[in-house]
């Protein structure tokens, strides 16, 4: 097939192929989808897209046709060379070749022959890792055109990777940053270690179950974390307070929800604007006896009606400075009694039907590991 393609055939491959990849945001994805452009630009009958390891000692495949993902260090086989010498090689028979690393054929079975390597660098030059195509169609052997177009492929490769990885980082400190965020208001009410963590996975799990799309849900897992930012506006006095609160106190504690909300509402950030939506709702309950504005029933946002879900389970069943957690039997019960009045029906059901997901949650994010 890589004989065949005439120009404008190539193109059009090539055009194929970037929309895919701009279609995706998922950095193994794309890696994927450059592989398979790869292979099928050269003719080949495989590719291994291979990475340098953040302490530049290994080389780790991230895609190779046929092959799991395997590590190897970073000066071995012809990848090694090509990457060491900077340079592209095009080899025919690789077990003429001293250079040639047999050990991935031998634990793979595959009968490695042609080979082509060009290494991918970016912009600052600094070099990221290598594409390798093995064995050309036909029993053939690599030429210049092929080089040529694996050289195009791996400037495109070296680009969308680089993004990839920076778009990661930034989803990343994202995400770090709004647990950091959610934290904050987590400290100021006495709450303990990974309690945001749990009520962002619960919160994620119920509206999977309730039906929100994967994106939706996914949404409220990053803004559920923020449902008490609004304790930052609230006075050191009463928040360190021992004790119960008086009724003035408590009225006080309560404009949390709304602070929260002012905070976050003018954002042009969805995430954002959904944590804004979780903090003003998260007190209110289905019957409409919560606050600040006695919402009833489907009024209340569903995210506010899933965090407070995730909240309360959370809260009563986690130590706390001045109380010990509740007993599963005992929280199940309240449940049971708040089906339809606290809590949304639905929601009370969806927990009861999925209770060993959520059981798993709390287990896999114990208070007291990284809290
Ligand atoms: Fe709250
Ligand atoms: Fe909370």
């Amino acid at each position: 097939m890589g004989e065949t393609l005439n120009a404008s055939e190539l193109l059009n491959l090539i055009f194929s192929y970037i929309t895919k990849i701009s279609a995706t945001r998922n950095h193994d994805e794309i890696i994927d989808i450059l592989a398979n452009m790869s292979r099928e630009l050269t003719g080949a009958d495989r590719c291994t897209i291979w990475l340098v390891s953040d302490d530049k000692k290994s080389l780790w495949s991230k895609v190779a046709h046929g092959i799991d993902n395997i590590v190897i260090p970073i000066d071995t086989g012809i990848v090694g060379c090509s990457i060491a010498q900077r340079e592209k090689i095009i080899i025919d028979d690789a077990y003429d070749d001293d250079r040639f690393n047999k050990s991935v054929d031998l634990k793979t079975g595959y009968r490695t022959k042609s080979i082509m390597v060009v290494p991918m660098h970016n912009e600052d030059n600094v070099i990221i890792g290598a594409i390798q195509v093995i064995n050309k169609n036909n029993d053939g052997v690599f030429d210049e055109r092929d080089l040529e177009r694996l050289l195009l492929a791996s400037t495109y490769a070296a680009e969308s990777i680089e993004s990839a990885l920076l778009l990661k980082e930034i989803e990343q400190t994202q995400s770090e940053l709004i647990f950091t965020v959610g934290s904050i208001g987590e400290s100021r009410s006495k709450e303990t270690g990974n309690h945001v963590k749990r009520v962002a996975e619960y919160s994620y799990l119920l509206a999977i179950k309730y039906g929100l799309s994967k994106e939706e849900a996914l949404l409220l897992k990053e803004a559920s974390p923020m449902h008490d930012i609004g304790k930052i506006g609230i006075p050191d006095a009463i928040i360190n307070k021992p004790g119960r609160f008086n009724d003035e106190e408590r009225k006080i504690m309560d404009t949390h929800a709304f602070i929260g909300y002012k905070i976050l509402k003018d954002s042009t950030r969805r995430i954002l604007r959904s944590a804004a939506i979780v903090a003003y709702e998260h007190h209110e309950k289905w019957d409409g006896s919560g606050y600040p504005r006695g919402l009833k029933g489907d009024e209340i946002h569903i995210y506010g009606r899933i965090t407070a879900l995730a909240d309360v389970f959370d809260a009563l069943g986690s130590d706390r400075v001045y109380k010990k957690a509740w007993e599963d039997e005992k929280i199940f019960q309240l449940f049971k009694d708040e089906r339809g009045k606290h809590f949304d029906p639905k929601l009370i059901d969806i927990f009861f039907e999925n209770l060993d997901d959520f059981l798993n949650i709390r287990k896999k994010h114990k208070d007291g590991y990284n809290g």
